[in-house]
């Protein structure tokens, strides 16, 4: 496990060329770890991906991040495909795969980050899965594998509708799960907790669906190629953490801690 202190700024992938990362990941101990997180909207990805990054040392690459950070930053300068993606990801639609690949595409440098990545949220369907494995083979890297968090329905709901994120450093928390020290202020930077727009009942209503008809199909996409590791994702933080390192130090015994 790499003693890794600081956070990386993901400046590049948040912002997409030209912007470049004031604190790029150091370089891991073990191996760079290139790795997919799938799981239903709620599973806790975000969360384990904070957790891995600290642990592991690879960067933490959300396709919703870059979305949040587009919506942040306002709505002067938005293409006309990043207006129409929001509005999807207000309603929990997914937005369109050619608007997602091209993103991913302005973002390949990321792919071959020297601390190794954690994709969060991207792929999210069969068509991005394939895309993703091209644009893998056109960097010459390989993926280590893809961890499949596994929750019962109920459980999502409740940790949705208890969510809360950082404006800022979008740090994630939970009003009863993961509470901040100080109500409503990030423990990371001070900034302001704040509700997900598409954490309302209608649109996590939606999302479920998405997730069931486009993204579910990648389990068995990724048993097949081999790379699956399941993980269920009951319990705390930390439970789930030690999890999956376990199952990454039996995929490649020296690399996990
Ligand atoms: P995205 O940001 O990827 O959202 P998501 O997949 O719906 O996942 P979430 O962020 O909601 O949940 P999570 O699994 O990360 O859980 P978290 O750790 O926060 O995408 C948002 C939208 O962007 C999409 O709907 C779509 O519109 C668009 N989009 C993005 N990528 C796309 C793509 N590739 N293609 C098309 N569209 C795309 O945890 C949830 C809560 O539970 C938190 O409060 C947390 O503190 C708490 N919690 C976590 N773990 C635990 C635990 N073990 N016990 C108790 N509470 C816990």
């Amino acid at each position: 496990m790499s003693d890794v202190n600081m956070k990386p700024d993901r400046a590049a992938w948040l912002k997409g060329p030209p912007a470049a990362c004031n604190l790029p990941p150091t370089v891991p101990a073990g191996r760079p770890w290139r790795l997919v997180l799938l799981g239903p909207p709620g599973a806790g990805k975000g969360t384990q991906a904070e957790l891995l990054s600290e642990n592991l040392g690879a960067c933490h690459l959300s396709t919703g991040d870059i979305f949040r950070a587009a919506k942040a930053a306002g709505q002067c300068g938005h293409s006309p495909a990043m207006v129409v993606a929001l509005e999807a990801m207000r309603r929990g639609e997914l937005v369109s795969d050619a608007t997602v690949l091209d993103i991913l595409r302005e973002r390949t440098g990321c792919l071959r980050c020297r601390g190794g990545f954690l994709l969060d949220g991207f792929p999210r369907t069969v068509a991005q899965a394939q895309a993703l494995q091209q644009l893998l083979d056109d960097q010459s890297v390989a993926l280590h594998g893809v961890i499949s968090y596994e929750i019962p329905v109920p459980q999502i709901v409740a940790r949705l509708s208890g969510r809360r994120t950082c404006a800022n450093c979008k740090a994630v928390f939970h009003v009863t799960a993961r509470p901040p020290k100080v109500a409503g202020i990030c423990d990371q930077c001070g900034g302001k907790l704040i509700q997900r727009e598409d954490d309302r009942p209608e649109s996590i209503r939606v999302r479920m669906e998405a997730y069931h008809k486009s993204t579910a199909p990648l389990i068995d996409y990724y048993a097949r190629a081999r790379l699956l590791i399941p993980i269920s994702a009951d319990g705390d933080p930390d439970e789930i953490l030690q999890r999956t390192l376990t199952a990454l130090r039996r995929l490649i015994p020296a690399a996990a801690g």
